[in-house]
């Protein structure tokens, strides 16, 4: 049994790259995994400061949500990432958060496995090559993790489009599954 973190960073009501989340986390329930999937909508992240005082402390001195975040992420053996695709990268709260999980790089982090879940308005190859890569930008700072998969679903725009999308969902309860 491996322990799961799911991180949904879209902040809107109906979002697809949600659903695709959904579908990950009950694949990897399914397959007996001990599963958490947090979202970041209503969350309180701020920027980091690029302080560098998290290298001494081993934390931020910013008090937020991000510190409760981060010690799930301490305990998890695979992080999935769900996130839209916004101007043909992450999106911005995903990478501040990426940002502020400083403290991690120093730490006895037990996470090997990172996955990536996207959704676009576009349907082109190209379409989330620029996210993907810069999460393996993150991952390659984590020697003993690595980016296991990453998965994207294009052609949808408004809330809630993703269900319409059945092969991509049941991509991404497979993803779960084979943890
Ligand atoms: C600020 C912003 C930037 C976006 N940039 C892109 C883009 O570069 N390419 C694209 O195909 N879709 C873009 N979209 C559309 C979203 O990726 C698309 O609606 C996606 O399904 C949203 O996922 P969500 O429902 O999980 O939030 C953008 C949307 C917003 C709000």
């Amino acid at each position: 049994m491996k322990r799961v973190i799911v991180i949904s960073t879209s902040l809107r009501n109906g979002s697809n790259s949600d659903m695709l989340a959904d579908q990950f986390v009950e694949g990897a329930k399914a397959a007996g995994n001990d599963v958490e999937k947090i979202s970041l909508a209503g969350k309180n992240i701020q920027f980091c400061k690029g302080c560098l005082a998290c290298q001494k402390l081993g934390r931020c001195v910013i008090d937020d949500d991000v510190s409760d975040i981060m010690t799930r992420v301490l305990q998890a053996d695979v992080i999935c990432w769900a996130t839209p695709i916004y101007y043909y990268e992450m999106s911005g709260q995903m990478k501040t958060l990426l940002d502020r999980m400083n403290p991690l790089y120093t730490s006895d982090y037990k996470f090997r496995k990172v996955y990536m879940l996207s959704t676009a308005a576009e349907d082109e190859e190209y379409t989330p090559e620029k996210a993907v890569k810069g999460l393996q930008g993150w991952v390659d700072c984590f020697e003993k993790a690595e980016l296991a998969g990453s998965l994207f679903c294009g052609g949808i725009s408004d809330p809630g489009e993703a269900s319409a999308k059945e092969t991509e969902l049941e991509e991404a309860y497979e993803f779960g599954r084979s943890l």
